[in-house]
C-alpha cells in the first residue's frame, strides 16, 4: 500500500481556515477518499492538554522559548500516535496548522532565530513533512474582521494568542508570505477574500495537481 498525502492547511487567525476545511473534507469524503483531519496544536490527549496550557492566560508569562517548545511538544507526540501511522495505513491526512505555524508564530512572530525553531520541529516531526501546504492568505483588515465576528458568534474572548492583538497579527500576515517564498516547492497561497466556494475550487485543483505529480 502506498503511503498517504499529507496536507496542511495555514494561515493567519481569522483567515477562514475552518470553514475551508470544513468544506474540503465533505468534498474528498465525496470523492470516496478515506480523510483523517486533525489540528494542532492538539490532535492527541498529551496534545489537547498542551493546547490548554498554550492558549489559556493561565501561563501569561510564558517565555517565548517554552512557548515554541510546548507546540514542538504537541506535535511530536501528533507525529508520533497519529499523523504517522495513518500516513502508512494510507489515509490522506489533513492537518489544521503544522510546522509553519511555529515557523511564522514564534519565529518570524516572537523573533525567535528561525533556524532555532525549524531545527527543533525537525526532531519533533521526525523528517515528516507535509506533501502541501495551503496557505491562506488574507489582510490584516479581513483577519480582524472575522476574529471579531467569531469572538462575537461564539461569545468568547481572545486567547492567549490573539490577544496578541494587530501589531503581532501583522507579523504574522507577513510572516506567511515570506515563508511561502522560502518553500515554494510545498506552500502554496491561496487569496482567501474571494467567495468560499471559489477558495475550495481551487484548494481541490491544487490537491488533484499533488496527486498527478505523486502518481506520475
Ligand atoms: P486555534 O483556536 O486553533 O486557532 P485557529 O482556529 O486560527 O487555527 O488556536 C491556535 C493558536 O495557536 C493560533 O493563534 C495559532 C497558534 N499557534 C502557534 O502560535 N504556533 C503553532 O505552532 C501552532 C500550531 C499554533
Amino acid at each position: 500500500m502506498s503511503r498517504g498525502l499529507f496536507i496542511s492547511l495555514e494561515g493567519p487567525d481569522g483567515c477562514g481556515k475552518t470553514t475551508q476545511a470544513q468544506a474540503l473534507l465533505r468534498e474528498l469524503r465525496l470523492q470516496g477518499k478515506t480523510v483523517l483531519f486533525t489540528r494542532e496544536p492538539g490532535g492527541t490527549a498529551l496534545g489537547e492538554v498542551i493546547r490548554d496550557i498554550l492558549l489559556s492566560y493561565r501561563h501569561a508569562n510564558m517565555c517565548s522559548r517554552a512557548e515554541m517548545l510546548l507546540y514542538a511538544a504537541s506535535r511530536a507526540q501528533h507525529v508520533e500516535e497519529v499523523i504517522l501511522p495513518h500516513l502508512r495505513d494510507g489515509t490522506f491526512v489533513i492537518c489544521d496548522r503544522f510546522i509553519d505555524s511555529s515557523l511564522v508564530y514564534q519565529g518570524l512572530g516572537l523573533g525567535l532565530p528561525l533556524t532555532d525553531v525549524y531545527g527543533v520541529n525537525l526532531v519533533a516531526v521526525q523528517g515528516c513533512l507535509p506533501d502541501l501546504t495551503v496557505t491562506f492568505r488574507v489582510s490584516v483588515a479581513s483577519a480582524c474582521a472575522r476574529l471579531r465576528a467569531k469572538q462575537a458568534e461564539t461569545a468568547s474572548g481572545p486567547d492567549r494568542i490573539e490577544a496578541r492583538g494587530i501589531p503581532y497579527l501583522t507579523k504574522v500576515v507577513a510572516g506567511y508570505g515570506q515563508l511561502a517564498a522560502m518553500f515554494p516547492e510545498r506552500i502554496v497561497e491561496i487569496d482567501a477574500e474571494r467567495d468560499p466556494a471559489s477558495v475550495t475550487r481551487d484548494i481541490i485543483e491544487k490537491i488533484h495537481t499533488l496527486e498527478r505529480s505523486v502518481k506520475a
